[in-house]
């Protein structure tokens, strides 16, 4: 569960991407992120989520310190991450935020065994261990992800998926951050084994005290999962709340709709309407609809909706809506 300490501030954080392609010799943007505040609380799990291309990823690589935003702040514990579009030369801070991505492919390199791997991550850490320190860090890394030491000697080209993923868990672990955003970490996994790359996930967030940004398109994930969630639908947060109270009662129709249509969200059995049902694919994030971006799909959108978008409000305690009909209609 998070406390009050906020540890992470976005303030008006955006990210627009050149298209190759002008129209008329006028440049086009992708505007993946899209105006995003959110503060993320000492020792919370908080989930991102939305359709494919809502920005989320954008949203992790900019939080991770890995994609300077063209606009906005990214405050960690009172300190910019980024001078103006640039990461900031305070190397802790680049420990201290760690990302795990979908496929491990990309993060472990196949020339290395998972020994060297891990004893790289953890001299970067601690400087002038013993080869045996390095290797007892290296042997309890691997314990806490629930892997064991026949490991050690083997090349990511060995592993399973799930082990892979735990690896990436481990050396991210062995440079002893205080947050780690995961980016559709069991995504690409069996159902079987995605759920013990996630106990892996709850288990060593408690053992290492760290805060979560976890990544998904997935409802019954985030319910599994976390205390917090921040809806995004085109580059934008369009509902910020307690999962409990989210999946009890969700105000925007666009998280309405995601909940309807998830399969594992239903199984749950908190919300579904089918008024909601999925319909329509998402706008492109090249050219947004005026007013609310949700008025294409939406099942309730008044004359307002074409007109006005909606700032993201605290409509009730704790919950953030960007609606103008959020209360007016379930
Ligand atoms: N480097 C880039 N250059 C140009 N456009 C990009 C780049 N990265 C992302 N985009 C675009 O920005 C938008 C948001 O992409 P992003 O990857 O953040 O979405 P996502 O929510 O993570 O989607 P998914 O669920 O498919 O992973 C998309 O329209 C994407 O095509
Ligand atoms: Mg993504």
């Amino acid at each position: 569960m998070g406390s009050d300490e906020s540890i992470l501030i976005l303030e008006r954080v955006k990210k627009y991407f050149p298209l190759s392609l002008g129209l008329r010799g006028k440049k086009l943007y992708v505007r993946a992120v899209d105006d995003v505040s959110l503060t993320i609380r000492k020792g919370e799990t908080i989930a991102l989520v939305g359709e494919s291309g809502s920005g989320k990823t954008t949203l992790g690589r900019i939080i991770a310190g890995l994609l300077p935003p063209d606009e906005g702040r990214v405050i960690y514990r009172g300190i910019d991450l980024y001078n103006g579009n640039v990461l900031s030369k305070n190397k802790e801070l680049r420990f201290k935020i760690q990302a795990i991505f979908q496929n491990p492919d990309t993060s472990l390199n196949p020339r290395m065994m998972i020994y060297d791997t891990l004893a790289e991550a953890i001299r970067v850490r601690n400087n002038g261990l013993t080869e045996e320190e390095v290797a007892e860090k290296a042997a309890v890394l691997l314990e806490n992800v629930g892997l064991n030491l026949d490991h050690l000697t083997k090349y990511p080209h060995e592993l399973s998926g799930g082990e892979k993923q735990r690896v990436a868990i481990a050396r991210a672990l062995a440079m002893n951050p205080e947050v780690l955003i995961a980016d559709e970490i069991v995504s690409a996994l069996d159902v079987s084994v995605r759920a013990q790359v996630l106990n892996v996930l709850i288990d060593v967030k408690d053992k290492y005290d760290l805060t979560i940004v976890f990544i998904t398109h997935d409802m019954g994930l985030v319910w599994s999962i976390s205390d917090k969630i921040a809806v995004m639908y085109l580059g934008r947060i369009v509902e910020y709340g307690d999962t409990e109270s989210v999946f009890r009662r969700p105000l925007h129709p666009y998280t309405r709709m995601l909940l309807t249509s998830s399969p594992t969200a239903s199984l749950i059995g908190y919300y579904r309407n089918d008024k909601y049902k999925a319909r329509g694919e998402p706008p492109s994030p090249v050219n947004p609809p005026k007013g609310c971006r949700f008025n294409t799909r939406c099942p309730i959108a008044r004359d307002k909706c074409f007109e006005e978008d909606p700032p993201l409000s605290e409509l009730a305690k704790n919950r953030w809506v960007a609606c103008h009909r959020a209360l007016e209609e379930e």
